[in-house]
Order: structure tokens, then sequence, then C-alpha cells
């Protein structure tokens, strides 16, 4: 059984290396997740893998079933999940390509089901939230960071917004004024629902593109891919290095 699951996001709908052994799919009382979760050795290790938008990325963010998604991977066992996220920059010294461990994060999502604690409740509950990720395995990212050139942030706020539409300038400059360093569209509620479920849970996030009105307008999605193709083999390079030791 595996404890460490990987959450892959646009441009990781696959993790190269990783010697599948068999694919799952579950069904839960929220419905289907993304995709098959597939079990495998990576590194020698046993990881679980999960495409957030779906095998062939066609899942939006805001139709992503979030709760199917967290809860399978506690069905299953697992304890520690390390979710890939593509982000825009909103701080300027996070450039496309850097990689960032985010340490706090700001809500912007509506609609969305974003919590397990619905029906059937025994008494109300309030998880607490004060420090949405998980610190020792944020610490774990961090350390083994030290071992390559390539950049990696230590920490940032992370802005949720609800897309799928990229922000406006006036957005993002909100964003700013609020002190959001970099900007993505599925960390909520993920990092709230593997509260719920106790996981310990952190986000690699990748940066694809400056933030509207902070770079080249129109935002492309040529260039965000371009950056996102060198900046996922930085996040490859650093699971492999987490999930090895
Ligand atoms: N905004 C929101 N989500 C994103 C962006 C962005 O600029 N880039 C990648 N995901």
């Amino acid at each position: 059984m595996s404890e460490l699951a990987i959450i892959g996001g646009t441009g990781l709908t696959s993790l190269e290396g990783l010697e599948i052994t068999h694919r799952q799919m579950m069904y839960t009382p929220y419905g289907e997740t993304s995709s098959p979760l597939i079990h495998g050795t990576y590194c020698g290790k046993s990881v679980l893998f999960l495409a957030r938008h779906g095998a062939r990325h066609t899942i939006p963010p805001h139709q992503i079933n979030y709760r199917a998604n967290l809860w399978s991977l506690k069905e299953l066992g697992v304890k520690r999940v390390i979710a890939v996220a593509a982000v825009g920059s909103i701080n300027p010294t996070m450039r496309p390509t850097d990689l960032v461990i985010p340490h706090q994060l700001i809500d912007y999502t509506h609609s969305r089901e974003h919590t397990f604690f619905t029906a059937g409740l025994s008494a109300v509950t309030h998880v607490d939230f004060t420090d949405p990720y998980c610190e020792s395995l944020r610490s774990q990212l961090l350390a083994t960071a030290e071992r390559f050139k390539f950049m990696v942030h230590q920490q940032g706020v992370y802005g949720a917004t609800q897309g799928p539409r990229l922000e406006t300038t006036a957005e993002i400059n909100r964003m700013e004024r609020d002190g959001c360093d970099i900007v993505g569209m599925t960390g909520m509620p993920e990092a709230a629902l593997a509260r719920e479920l106790e996981l310990c849970y952190a986000t690699c996030a990748v940066v694809s593109n400056p933030a509207a009105g902070r770079g080249a307008a129109p935002i492309l999605l040529t260039d965000i891919e371009a950056s996102l193709a060198e900046g996922i083999q930085h996040v490859r390079q650093l699971l492999g290095e987490v999930i090895r030791l």
C-alpha cells in the first residue's frame, strides 16, 4: 500500500518513469474521480498517481470532483499528498519555470463542492486551517530542492481563482494587495478537503506565465505550454528525489 500520492496538474497527466502495477477506478459517495488511480513504483518506492484534470486533460478546474479525488486517496490508505499545479506569477521574483512551495493561500473560488461536512453530522465541525499546508512535507520538498540548481521559492501565498478564464489586470492588482505571490485555479478546495480528511498535503507549484498585466498581453496558451514543458522537468527531478529518499 502506497502512503504517498501525487496529484498531477496541467502538464503532468502522467508520471514518466512510473512502473505501473495497476489502474483502479474509484466510486465514492461523491461520484467518480477525475481519472483512474494509478498504482505503481517510482524510483523504487510505491506511489499513487492521479491526474487532476483527467487522463486526457479534459476536466476544467471548476468541474473537477475534488471530493471524490481526495476521498479515494484517503480510502486507499494514503497519508501524504504532493499536489502539482501550474500557476501564474504575481511576485516578479517568481519567474516562468521556477517552482514555488507555497506556505499560505487565499481562496477566491466559489460555487464548488468545498467540504465533506454537509449531511449526517453529529456536531458542527470547524477544522483548523491556520497553516493550510503540511509543514513536514513542505520541509521535505525544500530540503530536497537544495540539491538542484533550478529555482525553488521557499514560500509564497497561493491565490486560488475560479477560472476557467484567466484574471483581469485589476483582479491581479487586488490579489497583489492581498499578499498573493502566485495565482492558480485548482488549489482550493483541494487543500481544505485534504485537511478535513487529515491528509498531510503540500503543493509544488510550477510557474507557467506572468499573471495578467504582469507580462506580455495577451497570455498565450503556447507560451504557457512552453514554460510548463521546462518547469515540469524540474518537478519530475524534485519528485524523483523526494520519493527516492
Ligand atoms: N491564472 C490562473 N491560473 C493559472 C495561471 C494564471 O495566470 N497560469 C496557470 N494557471
